[in-house]
C-alpha cells in the first residue's frame, strides 16, 4: 500500500485552512490551493495566527510551529496539486462546483491518488460520477473548527475500494483523528441527526415555545451540549444549515427535512450568522 505523504487541499478557507493546518502539524507535506491569491494569503495569515496561538498555549514549540509552517505551501495554480498523494476538496457545497474539481482532478493525477472530498452532505457516488473512477473517490468529513474536533466521517461511495478507504482512515488517524464510518446517504450521520435538531430549534423559535436564549439555555444545561443549537446555527452558517436541509429533503426524498420558514428568512434577510456578524444573536 502506498504511503501518504503529500496532501492536497483544494479549497482555502474555514475547513480547507483547518484540514491542511492538521496535515502540516501532523507531518505531512501540505499544498493549499484556491483560485483566489487573496484567498490563500489569508489561509496563510490564519495558519500563522492559529500556530503561534499554539506555541503560546505550549501545545507545541516554536520550532514545530515553524516545521509545520515549512511544510505548508499556498498556490493558486492547481496544477502545482499534481504530486499530491491524495486530495482533500472543501470547496463551497454546490454539487456542480465538485463536479468540475472532480472532473480537473481526475484527469490530473492519474495514479493511485485518492481523491477525497469534505461534503457535507452531497452524495459521495454523485461526486465520484464525475470521474472515471470511482474507485478512488471517498468522503472525509472534518467537522469545524477543524483543529478542535476529533472526528472524520469517513464515507464509501458505492464504488469506493476498500484499500481507498483504508489509507483514509489510517490518514485521519495520523492527522491525530478518530475515524468513524457512515454510509452514503444523504447528510451521511452528522448531519442527518445535527440538522434536523438546530432546525427543530428554529420551529420552536418560530413558534414562540421560548426565546432563543433560552432554547440554548435548555439545551446547553438539560444535554450537556457545549454551545446551544441555534448558536451553533449561526457558528456552522445559517446558509450553510438551510442548504443542508434541502440536501436532506432532496436526497431522502422527504419534505419532514425541508428548512424551517424562519431560518430561510433570515438566510433571505441575510443574517448568516457569525461570518455576517448577525444570525440569530449578534456576534459582532
Ligand atoms: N480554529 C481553531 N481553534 C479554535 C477555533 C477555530 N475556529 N475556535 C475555537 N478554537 C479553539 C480556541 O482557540 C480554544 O483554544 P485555546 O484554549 O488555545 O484558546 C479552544 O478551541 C476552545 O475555545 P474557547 O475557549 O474560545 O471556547 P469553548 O471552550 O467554548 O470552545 C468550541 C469552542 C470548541 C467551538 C466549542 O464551543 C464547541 O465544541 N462547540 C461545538 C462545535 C461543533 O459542534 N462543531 C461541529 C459543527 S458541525 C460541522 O462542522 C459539520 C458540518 O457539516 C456542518
Amino acid at each position: 500500500m502506498h504511503n501518504i505523504t503529500n496532501v492536497g487541499v483544494i479549497g482555502s478557507g474555514q475547513m480547507g485552512g483547518g484540514i491542511a493546518q492538521v496535515a502540516a502539524v501532523a507531518g505531512f507535506t501540505t499544498t493549499v490551493f484556491d483560485t483566489s491569491a487573496g484567498a490563500v494569503a489569508k489561509c496563510q495569515a490564519t495558519h500563522a495566527k492559529l500556530l503561534a496561538r499554539a506555541v503560546e498555549k505550549e501545545r507545541m514549540t516554536a520550532a514545530e510551529a515553524d516545521a509545520a509552517k515549512a511544510r505548508l505551501t499556498y498556490v493558486t495554480d492547481m496544477d502545482q496539486l499534481a504530486g499530491s498523494d491524495i486530495a482533500i476538496e472543501a470547496v463551497v457545497e454546490d454539487a456542480s462546483v465538485k463536479a468540475k474539481v472532480f472532473s480537473a482532478l481526475d484527469a490530473m493525477l492519474t495514479g493511485n491518488q485518492i481523491l477525497a472530498t469534505n461534503t457535507s452532505s452531497i452524495s459521495i457516488t454523485e461526486i465520484a460520477a464525475a470521474t472515471k473512477t470511482p474507485e478512488r473517490v471517498i468522503g472525509m468529513h472534518f467537522f469545524y473548527p477543524v483543529p478542535v474536533m476529533k472526528l472524520v466521517e469517513v464515507i464509501n461511495g458505492l464504488a469506493t475500494d476498500k484499500q481507498v478507504t483504508d489509507r483514509v482512515i489510517n490518514l485521519a488517524e495520523a492527522m491525530g483523528k478518530t475515524a468513524v464510518p457512515a454510509n452514503d446517504r444523504a447528510g451521511f450521520v452528522s448531519n442527518r441527526v445535527l440538522m434536523p435538531m438546530i432546525n427543530e430549534a428554529f420551529y420552536a423559535w418560530m413558534e414562540g415555545v421560548a426565546q432563543p436564549e433560552h432554547i440554548d439555555a435548555i439545551m446547553k444545561l438539560g444535554c450537556n451540549f457545549p454551545m446551544g443549537p441555534l448558536r451553533l446555527a449561526d457558528f456552522i452558517g445559517l446558509d450553510t444549515c438551510a442548504h443542508i436541509m434541502d440536501v436532506l429533503a432532496e436526497g431522502l426524498c422527504n419534505d419532514r427535512y425541508r428548512p424551517c420558514p424562519l431560518l430561510r428568512q433570515l438566510v433571505v434577510a441575510g443574517r448568516l450568522g457569525d461570518k455576517t456578524g448577525h444570525g440569530v444573536f449578534k456576534t459582532a
